[in-house]
């Protein structure tokens, strides 16, 4: 036989998997537990492939309190394949604001858009096809795959990996992309054919309450007679994983402008690259408002010496006149900072605040407006944008 050499020979590995026996001894147990124990969750009430790969997409990189609200409007919105092709990006991003990584929708309008022209708005059944969809990557091919199409197929994200590798103590670092070929391999051995779908939302599930990252309830877990790295002890040496090279920071100068009708700048950011399409007060980077002063970057927004601040004020002035064609009075020194986070960039924005006389107000530029802020619900803002505004109203709006 066995499934053993598989999985061995396969990925020259050295995992001692179960014989038969165990493995059917495990399925069971594990999904008696799923059964009683299962979350009531929105996307769980039928197996329709749209409902699924929705909430799939969406509990990527977020919780899954913060996603229902989100899908349960998601789903209003746009109850079908075709609604979701057809969408006005405006009203797409708007349904995303607030859960980040908006190239998440994006790019599930474009395959939406893939399925009702290739696919006769249907969701393919074949895992291949699947795959072929702009978004869809082997975790979400797996979910669609097992839950709304009952193929034994796994769905390895994060958490799949913590549980598998604690359970067979498995030290490939899941850091490292090369690594799912591994869990998924060990995966494909033991997921129950019979109910694969089950079977991967019982690893989610396990992974998000008790085999959690560095609290596991191991005394609570419905498979620890089962899990290696319980029984020898070293739960919390599992997974293996190397850390993340840090996100690079960028500093910016944020401009909070508002004019004497009480209406805020706003710009819509580029149709491509971060946060397209994105409206935020106007960013400055903080080169061109240190150049010609003997200033570090990242340090606009720490105690600045005073001598200096004559002149980042006059950097600042000069670019945002000769961005925007208007000379706002400023405030002398940024009057709090936002920090964001994105996968891969650290933004560091100094907030100033300007004001402007209405005598003043000249043209915009195409892609700017001045905006009264019961109009703000209407434009999509992301994260950094929402930061700066809490920052100005915790400071004037009193
Ligand atoms: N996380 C990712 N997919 C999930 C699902 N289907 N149910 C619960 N948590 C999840």
């Amino acid at each position: 036989m066995t499934t053993n050499k598989k999985v061995n020979e396969i990925n020259k590995l050295d995992v001692t998997m179960w014989q038969p026996q165990k493995i059917e001894e495990f399925r069971s147990t594990f999904l008696s537990w799923y059964d009683l124990e299962k979350r009531t969750l929105p996307w769980r009430e039928n197996n329709n492939p749209y409902r699924i790969w929705v909430s799939e997409i969406m509990l990527q990189q977020t919780r899954v309190d913060t996603v229902i609200p989100y899908y349960l409007n998601f789903m209003k919105l746009f109850p079908k394949i075709s609604d979701l092709a057809a969408a006005d990006e405006d009203v797409l991003l708007k349904a995303w604001e607030g859960l980040g990584y908006y190239s998440r929708v994006r790019n599930l309008q474009k395959a939406a858009i893939q399925i009702v022209s290739e696919f006769d708005g249907e969701m393919p059944q074949n895992p291949t096809d699947i795959a072929s969809l702009k978004g869809i990557g082997p975790y979400t091919t797996g979910a669609i795959s097992s839950m709304a199409f009952q193929l034994p197929i796994p769905a390895v994200d994060g958490n799949v990996m913590r549980v598998v590798s604690r359970l067979f103590e498995i030290s490939e670092d899941i850091a490292k992309p090369a690594s799912r070929k591994i869990f998924e391999a060990v995966m494909t051995e033991i997921i129950d054919p019979h109910k694969p779908g089950d079977f991967n939302q019982a690893m989610m599930d396990l992974g998000s309450s008790i085999c959690t990252p560095t609290t596991p309830t191991c005394n609570l877990c419905p498979i620890n007679q089962f899990c290696a790295a319980f029984e020898s002890g070293k739960m919390l040496e599992y997974p293996v994983k190397s850390k993340k090279k840090k996100a690079k920071p960028v500093y910016y100068a944020g401009a909070i402008i508002q004019n004497e009708s009480g209406e805020f700048l706003l710009e819509k950011r580029p149709s491509e690259g971060l946060l397209a399409n994105m409206w935020t007060f106007p960013l400055l980077t903080e080169e061109s408002l240190i150049k010609d002063i003997p200033l570090k970057i990242g340090t606009l927004n720490a105690a600045m010496p005073q001598e200096f601040e004559d002149g980042v004020l006059k950097n600042l002035s000069s670019e945002v006149k000769t961005s925007y064609s208007i000379e706002p009075i400023w405030l002398k020194k940024p009057f709090a900072e936002v920090i964001h986070l994105f996968s891969h960039l650290k933004w560091y924005i100094a907030i100033y605040y300007g004001k402007m006389s209405n005598e003043m107000l000249t043209e915009l530029p195409e892609n700017c407006l001045w905006v009264h802020p019961s109009d703000f619900s209407n434009y999509t803002f992301p994260g950094p944008q929402q930061k700066m505004w809490q920052k100005y109203l915790t400071k004037f709006d009193k």
